[in-house]
């Protein structure tokens, strides 16, 4: 079974189909989406939609549960503030109450999805330093734990309680090991690569391999700087950050 597993869409059309289109080539047979459909750029109810045309397994992101009234506005930065706000103008019941609907964490036989932590799911916390993955670790039943949130790719692994961080390239699943990897951003790079990622989970061959994919970035700040939103969520785009 081979698994695309992608996160933080954030309403980029673009980086998105450019993401769908390379996993064409890649004979995927289950999708499964850690959240952050919607927020930032100017395409969220597309987006849904192609998303919900992949028939994947979707956790919820903060951005998802912000443009639905489930999780308070002044939770959020100015500027992704404003881009909810803007993107609740924009959806429809149907879309609100799809995203309402999105479960904190998903589990399947061997791994599980949270967008931000597996111990407290609901506060949307970051996954980047030790003490978060040794708290996720902590509850972990499964081998794996896919997480997104942070918009930057990479591995924590633990052994005999030993934790520690790496890059994520080609990742080689070992028994002895349980490992949380973070599957980075479709819409919104935060590593300071501009280019869309996803990872690809092969559950025969026991190996994740981060992807990467160029996009066409400038029409996606074109829209984005058209429909006034901040300046600076385009700029971001170019250097992915
Ligand atoms: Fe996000």
């Amino acid at each position: 079974m081979r698994y695309a597993i992608f996160s933080d869409i954030h309403s980029n059309l673009e980086a998105f189909s450019a993401v769908l289109d390379a996993l064409k080539q890649e004979c995927i047979e289950r999708y499964f989406c850690i959240g952050d459909i919607v927020g930032y750029a100017t395409n969220p109810s597309e987006c849904i939609l192609m998303v919900k045309d992949l028939a994947p397994v979707i956790v919820a992101g903060n951005h998802d549960y912000g443009a639905c009234g489930k999780l308070d506005l002044e939770y959020f930065v100015p500027r992704a503030k404003e881009a909810l706000q803007w993107t609740q103008g924009i959806l429809v019941k149907e879309e609100f109450d799809f995203l309402c609907r999105l479960p904190l964490v998903h589990s399947e036989e061997n791994f599980v999805l949270a967008h931000g932590t597996l111990d407290a799911p609901q506060e949307f916390y970051y996954l980047n330093h030790f003490e978060e993955a040794d708290r996720s670790f902590a509850v972990l039943e499964k081998q794996v734990c896919f997480v997104g949130h942070t918009h930057r790719p990479g591995v924590f692994v633990e052994r005999d309680g030993e934790i520690f961080h790496k890059a994520l390239g080609v990742l080689e699943l070992e028994a002895h090991k349980r490992y949380i990897v973070n599957v980075g951003s479709v819409g919104q790079p935060r590593d300071g690569d501009p280019r869309a990622c996803f990872v690809v989970y092969d559950a025969d061959a026991k190996t994740i391999e981060v992807k990467r994919v160029e996009y066409n970035f400038s029409l996606t700040q074109k829209k984005i700087l058209k429909s006034g939103l901040p300046e600076s969520l385009a700029l971001r785009l170019a250097q992915g950050k």
